[in-house]
């Protein structure tokens, strides 16, 4: 392997499951010092266990206090952030009609105001790398609307349009932004979204799971591992003039 992250200091949140988990392991295994970052540490430590040198940092994406702390701990085992991933993120369904107004701001807290936290926490960092990067995991959802997820849908517009706004930026300077735009793709979140529909509709899995995986042309789930790759290749050096992009992950599906 040929290492091309060396060393770089990279902080993954909601590291402990899905596609975190697997960005984290891709990015070891390019010689990334990585940092595990979220609220359960259980989850946190089981992946960790499974990556050399990897450490956890415990923290809630929706406090700014909170985050601080976790980057400061991240910082003094690590070094200095090279590579921010915004992975963490939540996607509750339900008609627009009874979306409730707390459901609302979680989801816009978690998915969008969680990205202004820790990009500009990271950013003094980021900034001084001799190429910073900041990675973040939106979805299709971010490039095009889908029925029963409304506040999922617009916070991962919002956190395109949050990437594109800092490419542009920092355009002058080493730091690239990006947004990665997966299909369903064989996680937690699927996993839960496959109940939901099973539950209220009395459809059987294998429906429900026809029904997530109808709008890619390959007719299957994306694996956190594809997702992953996509993310290494945005964090070489090579990709330096990859910035500002939305890039679906999503078996041909179109935008
Ligand atoms: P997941 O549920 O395994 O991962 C989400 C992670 O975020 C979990 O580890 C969770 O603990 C963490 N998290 C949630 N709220 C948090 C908070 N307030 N503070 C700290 N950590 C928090 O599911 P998955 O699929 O790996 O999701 C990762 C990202 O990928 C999310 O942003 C999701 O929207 C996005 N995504 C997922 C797709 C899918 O079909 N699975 C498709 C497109 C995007």
């Amino acid at each position: 392997m040929a290492m091309r992250l060396k060393d770089i200091h990279a902080v993954v949140t909601g590291g402990g499951s899905g596609i975190g988990a697997a960005i984290a392991r891709a990015l070891a295994e390019e010689g990334a010092r990585l940092t595990l970052l979220g609220r359960r540490l259980d989850a946190l430590e089981a992946v960790a266990a499974t990556i050399p040198g990897a450490i956890t940092v415990p923290a809630d994406v929706t406090d700014r206090a909170s985050i601080d702390a976790a980057f400061d701990a991240a910082r003094a085992a690590h070094g200095p952030i090279g590579i921010l991933v915004n992975n963490a993120g939540i996607a509750p369904s339900a008609p627009f009609a009874r979306v409730t107004a707390e459901a609302w701001r979680t989801t816009m807290a978690t998915n969008l105001d969680a990205l202004f936290d820790c990009c500009q926490a990271a950013l003094p960092d980021l900034l001084a790398a001799p190429a910073g990067r900041i990675v973040t995991v939106a979805s299709t959802a971010g490039l095009k609307g889908y029925g029963y997820t409304a506040p999922y849908v617009a916070s991962k517009h919002g956190a395109i349009g949050l990437m594109r706004a800092l490419a542009a930026e920092f355009a002058a300077t080493p730091l690239t932004a990006n947004a990665l735009c997966p299909g369903f793709t064989d996680t937690d979140i699927v996993a839960k979204a496959v109940e939901t529909i099973t539950s209220r509709t009395g459809r059987s899995e294998a429906e429900a799971l026809a029904e997530l995986t109808k709008h890619n042309p390959q007719k299957r789930l994306i694996t956190p591992e594809e997702v992953a790759a996509a993310a290494v290749w945005l964090c070489l050096p090579a990709s330096a003039s990859v910035t500002g992009q939305a890039i679906p992950i999503a078996g041909g599906e179109v935008m």
